[in-house]
């Protein structure tokens, strides 16, 4: 039987970039709690195909493609959704890149980019999609963080300074919206093994140092970050708002 604290049936769930990795774990974890799940991308054939693959496990989903740093699309995106499958009551903002390289010959071309579709993405969707949810007063975003905002390495600086961001955007958004009844939470994954990852699953040195420095002791897969995303999406959490929950084996507890 469901436990009804975890019950999303009747929810409608927008998971953003989740035709692989993180965010179609997450749709599949609020789907198998009951919601109605939309997933997005801009790869119209690979999100097609995970919209079936959803469907095929008999859960209620959804594709809507478009590119979520493209704000011109944000608004006719959102009312179509709102239209046709209805009110978005989970707002779930993974879709991001990581473009790597030294920061002192960083183009500043790249930066706006990984920018724009890291932290100013968040804000545009979330300002829209939170209309529905301030008349309703009733909502949950959920804003994927990073092991990133809150310790660096070298060569994912701008990475950082968006996900630095995340967290902070997640805060307030949290603040400002508390007295409409949404609930704003982060959830910050450690390493996890992802297409996002693919030069550092490769890279023999690096796999050892993330077993060594993971308390766990291995790498994390997507489906590991299924119950944080059910449990801030869901009544369990009505009174958790503007926290950062970080889903990492440990590591940022370790030395
Ligand atoms: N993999 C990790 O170890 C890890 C660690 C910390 C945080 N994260 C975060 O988790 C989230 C998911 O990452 P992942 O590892 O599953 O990555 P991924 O690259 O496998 O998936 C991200 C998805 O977002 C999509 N996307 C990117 N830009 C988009 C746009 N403009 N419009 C629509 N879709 C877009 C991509 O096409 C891709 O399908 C990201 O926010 C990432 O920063 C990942």
């Amino acid at each position: 039987m469901m436990h009804t604290l975890f019950d999303l049936t009747e929810k409608i769930a927008l998971i953003t970039g989740s035709s692989q990795g993180i965010g179609f774990a997450i749709a599949r974890g609020l789907g198998q709690m009951g919601a109605t799940v939309v997933l997005n991308g801009r790869d119209v054939e690979r999100l097609n195909r995970a919209v079936s693959t959803l469907s095929s496990e008999g859960l209620k989903v959804f594709g809507y493609p478009f590119d979520i740093s493209d704000s011109s699309q944000i608004d006719q995106k959102i009312s179509a959704i709102e239209r046709e499958v209805g009110s978005i009551d989970i707002l779930v903002n993974n879709a991001a890149i990581q473009r790597r390289g030294a920061l002192e010959s960083f183009e500043e071309s790249v930066w706006q980019e990984l920018i724009q579709t890291n932290l100013t993405s968040i804000f545009l969707m979330s300002k829209r999609v939170a209309k529905g949810m301030i008349n309703r007063k009733s909502g949950k975003i959920i804003n994927l963080c990073s092991l990133m905002s809150e310790i660096s390495r070298p060569s994912i600086s701008p990475y950082t300074a968006s996900k630095g961001g995340v967290k902070m955007l997640t805060k307030a958004m949290a603040v400002e919206w508390a007295k409409y009844n949404i609930q704003v939470n982060g959830i910050g994954p450690g390493f996890i093994v992802t297409e996002m990852n693919k030069v550092l699953l490769e890279d023999q040195k690096f796999d050892a140092m993330v077993k060594a420095r993971t308390p766990a002791g291995r790498w994390g897969l997507p489906s590991d970050l299924a119950g944080a995303a059910i449990f801030l999406a869901s009544r369990a959490s009505d009174y958790v708002t503007g926290h950062i929950l970080y889903v990492e084996g440990g590591l940022l507890s370790a030395l």
